[in-house]
């Protein structure tokens, strides 16, 4: 029987919660297509930090990288807002990136048509909008040196660099491409070339690669343009290629386009090792424990996962369709809630999700 090894990374807030909801579906669909999942839980973000003093503990780097997949919830935990950096939730997920080579991030926005007035956005502006958002995600100014905080004679002053090589460029487009040729085959690169030397090595570099995929039409887009396109005219895009930073920001602002970021799954891939799939969403510490959580965006990352990261294609289009389903019952949770629509919690959700399968 096909058997796969999943590390599972519930961390902080309401991680947990719709957790346990995903691996439950995830157990329901192996049973039902006949191959095994074996789930390893282990610690990450602030859930590390109380009990082995590190946001990302070895044995979770070591388990990660010798997994077939890793599926996250969520980390981030305000408790920790006043500690050092390079401790916090957020720098074990940014250690697990680079521990993992997680170089591309991948991110699609589709329009759920059940949810078309959930979103902020008016229908006519969001209808049929099919994109995804290809993140270059261990690089950039997240992770360039120099970085820091120095005194100085009048205070302080902090610094970090934004900094990308041709090879890293290179790489990240590459996959953009490819993902292109299985969709519209239009790729809008995004940078801040009018202003930033890296976003003109970043240009120069996509042009000269697109040379060898003439079948692919590249447009390019000044960052500050992109973040006003994205809410004025989203169906324009298709894979919108960005940097690090610039890829974070884009990527929240167009899961609003689907109306929740509640919703949104995401792929962190490397070159040939396990892939890491998560929620966009954070840990909503606000939420937690509350069951008003949202698990549909890791159901969404889990099926990612199936499609992606273990081959199991069918197995997928399962957990896919019962999200489908239920949002065509009428089913939301509180973030998604429109008119004449019942609302459940995340519990009540996942059993609906449950007897979809
Ligand atoms: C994301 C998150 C992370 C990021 C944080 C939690 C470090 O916002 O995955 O988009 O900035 O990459
Ligand atoms: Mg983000």
């Amino acid at each position: 029987m096909r058997a796969h090894h999943i590390v599972l990374l519930p961390g902080d807030g309401i991680g947990p919660e719709i957790t346990m909801v995903t691996r439950r579906l995830l157990e329901a669909v192996s049973k039902k297509l006949d191959f095994e999942l074996f789930f390893e839980e282990q610690l990450i973000g602030g859930q590390a930090i109380e009990s082995k003093g590190v946001p990302l503990p070895e044995e979770t780097l070591k388990s990660c990288q010798s997994s077939d997949a890793v599926l996250m919830a969520a980390i981030g935990d305000p408790r920790y807002d006043e500690i050092p950096r390079e401790i916090r939730p957020e720098s074990g997920l940014l250690s697990l990136r680079e521990g993992m080579n997680l170089f591309a991030n991948i991110r699609p926005v589709k329009i759920i048509p059940a949810l078309i007035n959930a979103s902020s956005l008016k229908p006519e502006i969001i209808n049929g909008v099919d994109l995804i958002v290809v993140r270059e995600l261990t690089g950039g100014i997240y992770f360039g040196k120099p970085k820091g905080r120095i005194k100085t004679e009048n205070g302080e002053r902090a610094f970090n660099t934004m900094t990308y090589s041709s090879e890293e460029i290179k790489q990240i487009a590459e996959v953009s491409f490819e993902i292109a040729r299985t969709r519209n085959k239009k790729i809008c690169s995004v940078d801040k070339a009018n202003v930033l030397d890296v976003s003109q090595l970043w240009r120069d570099q996509i042009s000269k690669l697109s040379e060898e995929y003439t079948d692919i039409e590249l447009s390019h887009m000044y960052i500050d343009n992109a973040a006003m396109q994205l809410v004025r005219n989203p169906r324009q895009f298709d894979v919108l290629l960005t940097s690090n930073l610039f890829g974070d920001i884009l990527s929240d602002e167009a899961a609003m386009l689907t109306g929740s970021i509640g919703m949104l799954p995401s792929a962190s891939l490397s070159i040939d090792g396990p892939g890491l799939f998560e929620p966009v969403h954070g840990s909503a510490p606000d939420i937690a424990g509350t069951n008003k959580a949202n698990p549909i965006a890791m159901v969404l990352s889990a099926a990612m996962m199936l499609k992606i990261g273990l081959k199991e294609t069918a197995a997928a289009e399962i957990l896919e369709k019962c999200v489908d389903k239920v949002l065509q019952s009428g089913y939301r949770t509180v973030d998604i809630m429109s008119e004449s629509c019942v609302q459940l919690g995340c519990n009540e959700m996942g059993e609906e999700l449950l007897k979809e399968i």
